[in-house]
């Protein structure tokens, strides 16, 4: 492969069997560079990529010297394996997240925007510098040690999308405590999961949010979930709408009285590098969430790498992540990559489609918008709607950054030619909660790409593509598998929350010496990496992480469920959807009442966004001799291939087949 020489966007790679475009970056990107790409090349990456491969001490010894700034340097660079589960980087550096973020921006130019807000009717929006973003975060820092949040404490986050998010993640990271943010879009229950799972004392709220036109009672489900949560002390509400609301008094005290109260400065507190800086909750294949763990130096030193690597983010740069700060992509890049590179990051409390679907492109070309990173499921949204909707001058794009679930590749020229005008480059970030920042993803302005792959491992990845049924490492070009990775990095989970053997049996148990990344991928003949999807029972529903297994949970809550067997299938606009089949008991009647119901009971037990696209009501569900349900029959029968549903001698009762093919022909 070589690097972009002459300009063309495209050159054909025709290879055997493989006949794939081969995209360079574009030549018109690097003319409105401001500058010059961090690395000179492919061969200045591969140089360096292997230093992070065979000298990581020295390789991230020099980096995260370079990008962040310690209170007390590290001696250790890294210690621990994936053999016994205690990996530690940076192990006696002391710093402070928000500092990093924050005040060594604002020391040197505190009129520097850090925040751009794009409220969800356009006209409300505004921006917060760094000077203002340091006293906002001291004062609400200052209001948590009053509530008596102390290093170490988690504290609950249920926030909309408004720069006070931001705000109160960086005001429990000031004062050393872990911020636990949970995406708005959980119900009540979740959240109050959530927070007695982590053992939060302070919630972090707002009176509404408001999203798309619409307005969501997010103190009201707070209320709900703190009926369960005994031991949650405050409730600090931010008044986002006015809206008339009930305080619980003793317990909830309003953010702008607080404030007020308080120095405009409070310094940092360091913490060690090993120091949690926060829990996110993520589903699994089995069980209840898990309270993912990040630490403070790995992690941050893995969202500022990529950040200047992966998007070749410069001084003055304007970076849009379509993200919710609830999920990972809103921690590492709408949050801690964008800040600790001191640019400017949009906050956008909307959605693409309000007031119409022109909405990203404005605020793209208002903001003169360098970077715009979103999940493919809006991009599909927005192809659908037609062509007429992407106007306005983006003329700023370098980057297309892409994340959360495989872009097919049509999608990806969309990107590329209608949105970027061929000027900018679409970057395919493969990575996840536990990885804490991208693990596979081309270095914009560096490597060329090919729509649908993630191309190549970032820094200090050393990804091993394993035969899932023999268990042995497959090496060389041309093959497929499972996904892990070889040697640990900066920004990987540490820990679940409360539950270390989970976190072994997950990710290090399961192939020893390996982190399990739960993906399926291939490996091209140039090594590109090409990622297949989940090969457990997680399902990807526009781009949110979801497992069958808790919403089968969820559907049995319901008084009238027998049993449920939840799948998902593919679906044209959200990825995959969620589809139920459930067995009723005595005395009830199939309906449409019902089955709508049933899809209340995941919404109310999950949140709307894990709600059954489809539920189908049958007498009894296909299960083996043992018990076990057999989900691939009605992942078949779904798909349409009824003809191909394989072995079924160990179906116990081979009658309800034809009831399942009949119940979904009906449907449809
Ligand atoms: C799972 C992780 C990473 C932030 C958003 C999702 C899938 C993620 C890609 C990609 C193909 C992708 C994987 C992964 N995934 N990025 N670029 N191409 N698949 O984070 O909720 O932790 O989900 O998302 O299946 O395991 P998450």
């Amino acid at each position: 492969m070589t690097a972009n020489a002459d300009g063309a966007p495209k050159a054909r790679v025709v290879h055997e069997a493989h006949e794939v475009d081969t995209f360079h970056p574009p030549q018109k990107m690097l003319e409105k560079h401001p500058k010059k790409p961090h690395l000179s090349g492919i061969e200045e990456y591969q140089k360096l990529y292997k230093e992070s491969i065979t000298q990581p001490d020295q390789f991230w010894g020099r980096l995260a010297r370079e990008l962040l700034t310690w209170h007390k340097d590290f001696n250790t660079v890294r210690s621990g394996s994936f053999q016994t589960g205690d990996v530690a980087w940076f192990l006696e550096g002391e710093l402070n997240a928000s500092y990093n973020c924050i005040d060594r921006h604002a020391f040197k130019d505190p009129n520097r925007v850090a925040i751009i807000y794009e409220a969800d009717e356009p006209s409300d929006g505004r921006t917060v510098t760094y000077g203002e973003l340091l006293r906002q975060v001291s004062k609400v820092a200052r209001v948590l040690q009053e509530m008596g949040v102390r290093k170490g404490d988690t504290v609950a986050v249920y926030m909309p999308m408004v720069p006070e998010a931001i705000v109160a993640v960086l005001a429990c990271a000031r004062i050393g405590a872990i911020h636990s943010v949970v995406f708005a879009g959980f119900s009540s229950d979740s959240l109050r999961d959530r927070i007695l799972d982590a053992g939060s004392r302070v919630v972090i709220t707002s009176d509404e949010g408001k999203r798309g036109g619409k307005l969501v009672g997010t103190k009201k489900i707070v209320d709900e979930a703190l009926r369960q949560c005994p031991d949650v002390k405050n409730v600090l509400v931010f008044k986002r709408t006015g809206a008339d609301i009930p305080m619980t008094p003793g317990r909830d005290v309003w953010w702008h009285e607080e404030v007020e109260k308080w120095p405009a400065y409070l310094p940092p507190t360091p913490v060690n590098s090993e120091d949690p800086l926060f829990l996110l909750y993520t589903s699994g294949s089995t069980g209840k969430p898990k309270g993912v763990m990040h630490t403070t130096g790995g992690y941050l030193v893995g969202a500022a790498a990529t950040g200047k690597y992966v998007f070749d983010v410069h001084d003055g740069d304007r970076f849009f992540c379509g993200g919710d700060v609830g999920w990972i992509t809103g921690h590492s890049y709408v949050v801690y990559a964008p800040l600790l590179l001191g640019v400017s990051t949009v906050v956008f409390e909307g959605t693409p489609a309000y007031p119409n679907f022109s909405r990203y492109w404005d605020i793209i070309e208002r903001h003169s918008i360098t970077h715009f990173y979103v999940a493919p499921t809006a991009l599909r949204l927005l192809k659908r709607a037609g062509d007429h909707h992407v106007h306005g001058d983006m003329k700023h794009l370098r980057v297309l950054g892409s994340v959360g679930e495989p872009i097919a590749a049509e999608v990806w020229k969309w990107y590329f030619e209608v949105v970027g005008k061929e000027e900018a480059q679409v970057i395919d970030t493969y990575w996840q909660t536990e990885t804490g920042s991208h693990t596979i993803a081309p270095l914009a302005g560096v490597i060329p790409t090919k729509p649908g792959s993630a191309s190549l491992p970032f820094f200090g990845i050393e990804p091993a593509i394993i035969d899932p049924v023999s268990g042995e490492e497959k090496h060389g070009n041309d093959v497929e598998g499972v996904l892990t990775f070889k040697q640990p990095w900066p920004s990987m989970a540490r820990t679940v929350w409360g539950a270390h053997q989970r976190y072994l049996d997950t990710y290090l148990n399961v192939y020893k010496g390996y982190y399990f990344t739960g993906d399926g991928a291939g490996r091209d003949h140039e090594g590109f990496y090409w990622i297949r999807g989940r090969v457990d029972d997680v399902v990807n529903v526009s781009g949110h992480r979801l497992s069958t297994a808790e919403i089968e949970a969820a559907l049995l809550e319901h008084p009238a469920i027998a049993e449920a067997a939840v799948v998902g299938v593919a679906d044209e606009l959200t990825g995959q959807a969620v589809n139920a089949f459930v067995s009723i008991k005595d005395g009830n009647e199939a309906s449409d009442a019902l089955r709508k119901d049933f899809i209340l009971q995941v919404r109310r037990s999950i949140g709307p966004f894990a709600a059954p696209k489809a539920v189908y009501i049958i007498p009894d569900l296909p299960k083996t001799r043992s018990g076990k349900i057999m989900r691939r029959i009605l992942r078949k029968v779904l798909a349409g291939e009824e003809d191909q549903l394989g072995d079924m001698s160990t179906l116990s009762n081979p009658g309800v087949v034809d009831k399942v093919i009949e119940v979904v022909h009906e449907a449809r």
